[in-house]
């Protein structure tokens, strides 16, 4: 027998072993689930505190009464922890209700309806003045609900390559140049969004530049999700872009994000907007047509629960007790299955809340409705990609901090033979 011919008929035997322990997986009857990006039940338990009574202290130092109508920029000690947190001056912090995503998408839409700068400074206006159509660049793999914001406005979604040090810079910065309709970026600066990169210190210093490339009202929405969320002991450093942009006459196009989602109460967290002061005036201003002020109540129970720096990290590193061996029994799974087999890449998140894993091309979706077919929920293929769509069919997000962990080893184990399965099966039939 030739060589060739030996490697088909090991090919063929492996095939039929990995289908044997597939058909096993499915007599077992799984209903496991490994899309869920929250916190899990125990990691919540953690935030028990923030129930604790407010009794006397619901009027604040400056005579706010927390109970009462107003507030649109946040009470002052919850713009400070804002601040603290994302690295910013308190001055530029609106402080909002339960989500991040929420102030995201009322931005987008005040800057793509309103316009930033007053009448006639609308995206939407000025698109249909120039017969084009508003665009954002998004690095990929990436977050999909930003892509959904986008898809709701009918903003066009520019794909742009990330590596570990962040966004393809010279994609960027040609792209915004050569077209005054890019409006916007997104980026998940640390721990990204699926893929748990970190943007590099020289990224980080272009991305600074960028709104003076681009046209009128351009935004960086530096959207740092897992700004405290570390898995080690050394946090990765990033750079503060914020710092970076008032050396460079440059802060009106930046608009940072994040919120306390997966540090308290995923769904009863507080939120946070950052800009140049004069923009969150503005925006403050477009807010208050829909409300008269955030629940000031909940600002106040987080700022007394996280009242320091020092409560803050020492909370995150509980957060860390639970879901690191989550991470490391994942990792450690996917390198004893598939370690040196060339089917699957997957990266080492040194924080935030996903795994990225790469099949060989073509495979993703197919890898995903094996899973499915015996009852292991991945998130959809394509999902990490604008309109759904993943031009390679590689990427599968594993989000592994909300099963129990014999759950998660379970469907992990089950992941690592159907990207197995798929792949032998795609290498024999060539
Ligand atoms: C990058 C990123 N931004 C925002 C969010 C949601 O934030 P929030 O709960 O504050 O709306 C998530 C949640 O997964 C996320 O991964």
């Amino acid at each position: 027998m030739s060589k060739q011919d030996d490697s088909k008929s090991e090919l063929a035997e492996r095939e039929e072993q990995l289908q044997k322990r597939y058909e096993a997986y499915r007599a077992l009857d799984l209903n496991l689930d490994l899309t869920r990006g929250k916190p899990s039940r125990q990691q919540l338990e953690l935030s028990i505190g923030l129930d604790a009574p407010l009794e006397d202290s619901y009027v604040l130092g400056d005579g706010t009464d927390v109970r009462n109508y107003g507030g649109l920029l946040g009470i002052a000690p919850a713009r400070e922890l804002g601040a603290r947190m994302l690295g910013l001056r308190p001055a530029e912090v609106l402080v909002g209700g339960n989500s991040s995503l929420t102030l995201m998408y009322q931005y987008i839409g005040f800057a793509h309806l309103h316009g930033l700068a007053g009448p006639g400074t609308a995206w939407s206006a000025e698109a249909s003045a120039s017969g084009g159509k508003v665009k954002f660049l998004c690095p990929v793999p990436g977050y999909d609900r930003h892509f959904t914001i986008c898809e709701h406005f009918d903003i066009e979604m520019i794909n742009v390559p990330i590596g570990a040090g962040g966004p393809d810079m010279d994609a960027v910065e040609a792209l915004v140049a050569a077209d005054p309709l890019v409006k916007g970026i997104w980026c998940v600066p640390r721990y990204s969004n699926p893929t748990g990169h970190t943007y590099s210190d020289e990224v980080v210093r272009r991305m600074a530049g960028v709104p003076k490339l681009a046209g009128e009202g351009f935004r960086i929405l530096w959207d740092n999700a897992y700004a405290v969320h570390h898995l080690t002991d050394d946090p990765v450093p990033l750079a503060n872009l914020m710092d970076e942009c008032r050396a460079l006459e440059t802060a009106q196009g930046l608009v940072v994000l994040g919120s306390t989602s997966k540090i308290t109460y995923a769904g009863a967290g507080i939120s946070f907007l950052g800009s140049d002061p004069g923009n969150i005036e503005r925006f403050s201003q477009h807010l208050s047509a829909s409300t008269i002020g955030p629940d000031k109540l909940n600002q106040l129970r987080h700022t007394r629960f996280l009242a320091t720096s020092e409560d803050l990290t020492a909370h995150m590193e509980r957060h860390r007790g639970i879901i690191e061996p989550k991470f490391r029994s994942t990792l450690d799974i996917l390198a004893e299955e598939l370690g040196g087999k060339d089917v699957l890449e997957w990266t080492t998140p040194a924080g935030g809340y996903f795994i990225s894993c790469d099949t060989l091309r073509g495979l993703a979706a197919r890898v995903v409705a094996l899973a499915a077919d015996i009852g292991v929920k991945l998130t959809p293929a394509g999902a990490t990609y604008p309109y759904g769509r993943d031009p390679e069919d590689r990427n599968i997000r594993l989000a592994p901090t909300f099963p129990p962990m014999d759950e998660l080893e379970q469907a992990v184990r089950v992941f690592a033979c159907c990207v197995e399965l798929a792949s032998v099966q795609q290498l024999r039939a060539a």
